[in-house]
């Protein structure tokens, strides 16, 4: 074990390898208000890379509704009992959000998924990451009962009155997508003892070598998020590759520019930004403020890292659903999810218009401009002034090219009246 510097925690943690860290790393804003689980970003997934036999039940992408589904099943509650039992009073965090970047959350004082697994006492002692491996038939049935009624066994079309009854405690949910966060202290690679499991210099991306993998398991377990599935037909492990021709520059359609990957990209309810991150030689973000994935986590601190405290240092971030509750949301989150949502609800210039580069190219975002435009709208909400201005923003890519523009004020085009065509 060596100890290395986790910002997300604000302090170090243990890590059965040394510290290593790439020049740039693939990071990806979420913005969870806007996610209409329309699945296109698991389809695009699985229509490019996992389409063949033996990968039927393999969602490298997927979408669970949350508070109570997920893929596999129950993968989040199930690792947080787990935690929870290590030690149970001390799964918390503290000190403040206070600006400090070495702890933007504050300081978490539980047990990280390395920790942990040193004190899991008994027959999983010699393990390096506290995990478990979900059953075939967690895996077997993505999103089962999610957003369904439910049938009564042996009648087709017969519903169950029973669960059709709102229960008396108030009701939301919403929908997390997910992808393999490639992580900065990646579980899947600590946990494999072939050591087949790398994390790419140039872009921080995690790779399992198909040719060294024996289909151990190891990283199934491990990994906390669980995104490492297991191939009957080939008996190797496989999981998202972060469409690395894309990233590269390499696939066809990209024409040399880096591009982003197929499921981001395909993102109807434009929820998805993705980019690559600056990496520092001590392993934290280089300060680049107009690189739209460092303005929203860093700067606005609107995008916050799932789940933490599992202590991999997750590169996946996620703007909150504003109408959950907020226990719910620190404990998936963070600390940090009040002051991200608080921003959200009433945001400023700045958010405004970094909000509006979402899904407006498949091309990578390096860096933003904006260009001030008149006022055009100002009202009161929750209390708080907002102001919206026709400000114009300015996408560049990899070589200070521009990518596009787009303003505020979406353009309104009047049909003129007339006979018109079915186009379809
Ligand atoms: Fe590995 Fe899981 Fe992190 Fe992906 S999300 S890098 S599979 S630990
Ligand atoms: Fe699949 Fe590529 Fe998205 Fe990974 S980044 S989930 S490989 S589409
Ligand atoms: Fe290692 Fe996972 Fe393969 S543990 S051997 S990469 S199945």
């Amino acid at each position: 074990m060596s100890n290395v510097r986790n910002w997300q925690l604000g302090r170090e943690m243990e890590y059965p390898h040394e510290e290593h860290h790439p020049q740039r790393q693939f990071a990806f804003v979420f913005n969870i208000n806007r996610c209409i689980s329309c699945h296109t970003c698991s389809m695009a997934c699985k229509s490019t890379w996992t389409f063949s036999r033996g990968q039927e039940t393999m969602w490298w992408n997927n979408v669970e509704s949350k508070p109570y589904g997920g893929y596999p099943r129950n993968w989040d509650v199930k690792l947080l009992e787990q935690l929870g039992k290590v030690d149970p009073d001390n799964q918390r965090w503290s000190g403040e959000a206070n600006g400090d970047p070495q702890k933007p959350y504050g300081t978490f004082e539980g047990n990280t998924i390395f920790e942990a697994a040193k004190k899991n006492i008994g027959s999983t002692a010699a393990r390096r990451v506290l995990g478990y491996l979900p059953t075939d038939e967690e895996w077997r049935t993505p999103n089962l009962y999610e957003d369904t009624a439910v049938g009564e066994k042996g009648h087709p079309m017969k519903f169950t009155r029973a669960v059709e009854e709102l229960p008396t405690h108030s009701t939301w949910f919403f929908y997390l997508a997910r992808i393999c966060n490639h992580c900065t202290y990646p579980a899947c690679l600590a946990a494999c003892p072939r050591n087949a499991i790398y994390k790419r210099p140039e872009d921080g991306i995690v790779l399992i070598d198909q040719e060294r993998c024996r289909g151990y398991r190891k990283c199934v377990e491990g990994c906390p998020y669980k995104k490492p599935m297991y191939r009957s037909t080939t008996r190797v492990t496989e999981k998202c590759i972060a469409c690395y021709p894309r990233i590269e520059g390499t696939d066809p359609e990209t024409e040399g520019q880096p591009m982003e990957t197929r499921c981001m990209a395909s993102c109807i309810g434009q929820i998805r930004l993705q980019g690559l991150a600056k990496i520092a030689e001590d392993g934290s973000w280089a300060e680049d403020r107009y690189n739209p994935l460092y303005y929203l986590i860093k700067v606005a601190k609107v995008a916050l890292p799932l789940y933490p405290q599992f202590g991999t240092e997750p590169n996946g971030y996620y703007i909150p659903p504003r109408w959950v509750p907020r226990p719910y949301l620190r404990q998936m989150f963070g600390p940090g999810v009040d002051e991200a949502i608080e921003r959200y609800m009433v945001p400023d210039r700045e958010l405004q218009a970094v909000l509006q580069l979402f899904r407006r190219s498949n091309r990578i975002i390096f860096k933003y401009k904006i260009e001030n435009g008149p006022k055009v709208f100002e009202t009161e909400i929750h209390g708080k002034q907002f102001t919206q201005f026709d400000d114009t923003i300015i996408a560049f890519g990899k070589d200070g090219q521009e990518l596009f523009r787009t303003k505020m004020n979406e353009p309104v085009h009047v049909r003129p009246a007339g006979i018109h065509q079915n186009s379809i």
